[in-house]
């Protein structure tokens, strides 16, 4: 069911120093700090040749990533993202296979545009899994 790795997701105190570690020691294409202000997080993106990497920083009072944060202060990774052709019948299957969807189980459009929905870790060897309609 699902398909391309379309990004790691990792959680960082800094993000102006992430994106230099990432520029200039990795050697990495990086774009500009984009605000989402719905999603309660500012983010770089790294463009890699097959995937990419999200630098997420906590934007407002509420960021889903702020807690992440209190727990691991140096940062590390929060999510990966894989991509699915249907997110409809993924959830319907995931569901049915006893997997917890967070929220509302509705899907939300995500940083790309595109709808996600986002997996509980404890059914995923502790990894919070973000699913993408590609
Ligand atoms: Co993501």
């Amino acid at each position: 069911m699902i398909g391309r790795l379309n990004h790691v997701a990792i959680a960082v105190p800094d993000l102006a120093a992430a994106t230099a570690t990432y520029r200039d020691t990795l050697g990495a294409a990086v774009s500009a700090a984009q605000d989402l202000p719905e999603h309660g997080v500012t983010v770089v993106f790294v463009e890699l040749p097959n995937t990419k990497i999200e630098l997420l920083h906590p934007l407002g009072d509420t960021s889903p990533i702020s807690a992440f944060l209190t727990k691991t202060p140096s940062g590390g990774i929060h999510h990966i993202c894989y991509e699915v052709d249907d997110i409809g019948a993924a959830r319907d299957r995931l569901v049915q296979k006893g997997a917890r969807v967070l929220g509302d189980g509705q899907p939300k459009i995500g940083a790309h545009g595109k709808p996600v929905l986002f997996l509980h870790p404890k059914d995923f060897c502790g990894s919070l899994i973000e699913l993408e309609q590609a």
